[in-house]
């Protein structure tokens, strides 16, 4: 089914969705940073704070009573799961993605905000917090920050382009399958940045100032904003060899300002021809 730019109703949720994530953002800022408690995951670089859930909990309130039959996914919840059977009208919320940034460095952190319906993404919103950016696209009707639109990319030759991916050791010392690729790729391109934010880094790359991003493990709520504001931008996402284009996947993924530079990559780094 195809969402022509003139559906008011879902129109609505995304000026809606806008309003929540301001909210949100500067319920998060006027908290401040002192004494923030921080727990481990599944390990000390995994973390979480009592903020991580407590603004998921606010958005996911503010949402249903808005929208009781929609579905809301985030990272922090026992709803999890249910990204596998996500329903017709289906957010997915990562209220602050890049937790040890917010923990260690105060800034380069984001809420992330993407809606789907029917299992495709009409809206997503990725708020820089700490610099007021709202980077975020509507389906069809190109990527803005803030009020301005995104400028679309252009074509970047290989030797020119800056890599980016939010955590170093998981792309280039841990054991994959593309790891020798990665590494090779590493050394073709300009320079390789890391941020420490997936949403935040795919918002760069669709601002221009990167032009490969690889995740190495993201979850629909990192993702899915982020790569409708690539696409809408006129960049290229896709998972990074799986060929599963739901909002539902979770695992790596591959970003590239244009898909040029995506077809050079995959074959001549990743051994793949066919994109998607
Ligand atoms: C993490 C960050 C990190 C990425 C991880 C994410 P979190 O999100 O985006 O950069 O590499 O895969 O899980 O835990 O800070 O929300
Ligand atoms: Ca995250
Ligand atoms: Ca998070």
């Amino acid at each position: 089914m195809i969402y022509v730019k003139g559906d008011k109703v879902l129109r609505a949720r995304y000026y809606f969705a806008m309003e929540c994530v301001k909210k949100a953002a500067d319920v998060l800022k006027a908290a401040g940073f002192e004494n923030v408690e921080i727990t481990q995951k599944t390990s000390h670089q995994d973390l979480v704070t009592p903020m991580d859930s407590g603004i998921e909990t606010m958005i996911r309130q503010w949402i249903l009573e808005q929208y009781p039959d929609d579905l809301v996914i985030g990272e922090e919840s026992s709803y999890k799961e249910e990204a596998q059977n996500s329903g017709s009208s289906t957010w997915y919320l990562d209220p602050i993605d890049g937790t040890t940034n917010y923990v260690n460095i105060h800034k380069n952190f984001s809420i992330s905000l993407a809606y789907s319906k029917d299992d495709t993404v009409i809206f997503g919103i990725v708020y820089d917090v700490m610099n007021s950016r709202m980077y975020h696209a509507y389906l069809g009707e190109g990527a803005f920050i803030n009020s301005e639109p995104l400028q679309t990319l252009s074509d970047v030759p290989l030797s020119e382009a800056i890599l980016t991916t939010p955590v170093v050791n998981h792309t280039f010392l841990d054991d994959h399958e593309l790891k020798d690729g990665c590494i090779s790729l590493s050394s073709s391109v300009r320079g390789v940045r890391s941020m420490g934010c997936v949403s935040l880094e795919l918002c760069e790359l669709a601002e221009g100032g990167a032009n490969i991003c690889i995740a190495m493990r993201s979850g629909p709520w990192d993702h899915n904003a982020a790569a409708l504001i690539v696409k809408e931008a006129g960049g290229y996402f896709r998972p990074l060899l799986a060929d599963d284009l739901s909002p539902r996947y979770s695992g790596p993924i591959f970003a590239s300002t244009d898909k040029k530079l995506a077809q050079i990559t995959y074959q001549k780094y990743f051994n793949r021809d066919e994109l998607l």
